[in-house]
């Protein structure tokens, strides 16, 4: 048998009938003869597809779709419906029946439509299946911390993801915004469809008019054909607005008003488009500011702005970093064919110390840098740049015109003997001197390392 499909028709030589032409078509069918006796066999069995006359008496086929669809959403229901209901087999298929045929049932027709629905069912599963793997690969399973600030952050997002609520991120560059914009769509019902992103600051305000919205044939120099915009392409997905606080007011006007009616009109052209989809925007400025100053308008700033995300910067979760790390050095010694690499103590707590104005982004172009040239397997401190390796106390040297070269050095082994915490060794590496020249130096300029 090719499947086990259940038949509900109040009509008993209707369900008769159909129960003969699919065993003969080499289905198995189960028949129920009204919309409880249905959902109570559905329980019971594994019920690959379900026929359903739409007028019957006590549970109508419209509600027993909606109970089956919401038991198991990959199920195809398939409507009959009498002469001159065709409009209720139409909501039917709003509601999400796979497809309808008017009676008298042409067999030939519900045959075909069958055969499809079941391998488009597959398909369905396969492609779940798929995006179940995805999302252990890229949802949430690649965001990586364990800091309390970043687990508050994986809180909001699964609360908030299966919502349509917009969404608007913020963070300084490189703290994985458009990571978490990623994770956000692939964990919503939304994610059989697709996450287009549109980077707003690298557009003139043009051409990001005519991405957004698309254009007719023929609205400016150079629209030879017609195009459809980004927001088009996401309809039913997530639309990805990176840099969203760059967009001028024109767009900004535009923008909103897709906002409020869920619609527009392609750039030189009349026809209003319907979309449905969800807005995930990201900033690294402040919104509210942008409000105040008059750079934003207040209006699209809420309309965006319905669930708030700020991710902090690195600087602020420090503890996130040696797991970071550690991730990374695995990513790229895989990458680069290398086997195992550690890190020594030493070169973490540096990388610990350092503040990563460039965040996340900053720490993985830093370790796959040294994953690239770290030798023996040993990701040691030397292989780290230099800015990272004297970042042990943020200190500044001063040095003024005027000042003698012995002074401008006095002071450079003064402020990396204190970063070093006296250690002379490690001051003579930074420095780049021998450990036996600080010692002279020290005593040419009467320094007491005790101090
Ligand atoms: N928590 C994290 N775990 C692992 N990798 C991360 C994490 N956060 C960010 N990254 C990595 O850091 C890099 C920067 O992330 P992303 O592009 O999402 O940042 P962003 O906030 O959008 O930056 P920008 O503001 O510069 O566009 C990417 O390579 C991303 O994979
Ligand atoms: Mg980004």
């Amino acid at each position: 048998m090719k499947g086990n499909i259940l038949v509900v028709d109040d009509e008993k030589n209707i369900r008769e009938g159909l129960k003969k032409f699919l065993n003969l078509d080499n289905f198995s069918a189960v028949l129920a003869s009204d919309g409880e006796e249905a959902l109570s066999i559905f329980d019971e069995q594994e019920i690959d597809l379900v026929i359903t006359d739409l007028k019957m008496p006590n549970m109508s086929g419209e509600e027993l779709l909606k109970k089956i669809l919401t038991k198991s959403p990959a199920t195809p229901v398939i409507i009959l419906t009498g002469h001159g209901t065709v409009e209720s087999a139409v909501d039917a298929m709003r509601e999400g029946a796979y497809d309808f045929l008017t009676k008298p049932v042409n067999l030939k027709k519900l045959s075909i439509i069958i055969k499809r629905a079941l391998e488009n069912k597959k398909l369905e599963i396969e492609n779940r299946e798929l995006h179940k793997q995805l999302d252990e690969k890229y949802g949430f399973s690649n965001i990586i911390g364990n800091s309390s600030q970043i687990q508050k952050v994986f809180d909001v997002i699964q609360q908030v993801a299966p919502s349509n609520a917009n969404i608007l991120i913020t963070g300084e560059n490189g703290t994985g915004k458009e990571l978490i914009a990623n994770a956000i769509h692939r964990l919503s019902p939304r994610n059989t469809s697709p996450l287009i992103k549109v980077h707003c600051a690298a557009l003139s305000e043009n051409i990001l008019e005519s991405e957004l919205f698309g254009h007719e044939k023929g609205s400016f120099t150079g629209a030879i054909t017609q195009k459809k915009g980004r927001f088009e392409l996401a309809n039913k997905g997530t639309l990805f607005l990176d840099e969203i606080g760059e967009i001028s007011p024109v767009v900004q006007v535009k923008l909103l008003r897709v906002l409020q009616e869920r619609e527009f009109e392609r750039v030189g052209g009349e026809k209003t488009i319907k979309i449905d989809v969800r807005i995930i925007a990201a900033t690294n400025k402040d919104l509210n500011k942008e409000v105040k100053n008059g750079n934003f308008r207040e209006d699209l700033y809420f309309r965006l702005n319905v669930i708030a995300i700020h991710i902090p910067s690195l600087k602020d979760r420090k503890s996130d970093i040696p797991l970071l790390v550690n991730s990374f050095i695995k990513e790229f010694s895989e990458a680069n064919a290398k086997g195992p690499i550690s890190i020594t103590p030493k070169a973490l707590s540096l990388l610990e110390s350092y503040n990563w104005p460039g965040n996340i982004r900053e720490l993985r172009n830093v370790v796959e840098g040294a994953v690239v040239m770290c030798r023996d397997d040993v990701f040691t401190e030397d292989i780290l740049p230099d800015y990272i390796k004297g970042s042990k106390s943020d200190s500044v040297i001063n040095i003024r015109s005027g000042m003698s070269l012995e002074e401008i050095e006095k002071n450079a082994i003064i402020s990396t003997l204190s970063m070093t915490n006296g250690n002379k060794t490690q001051a003579a590496k930074i420095l780049k001197i021998g450990r036996k020249t600080l010692h002279r130096k020290l005593e040419e300029y009467q320094l007491d390392t005790a101090d």
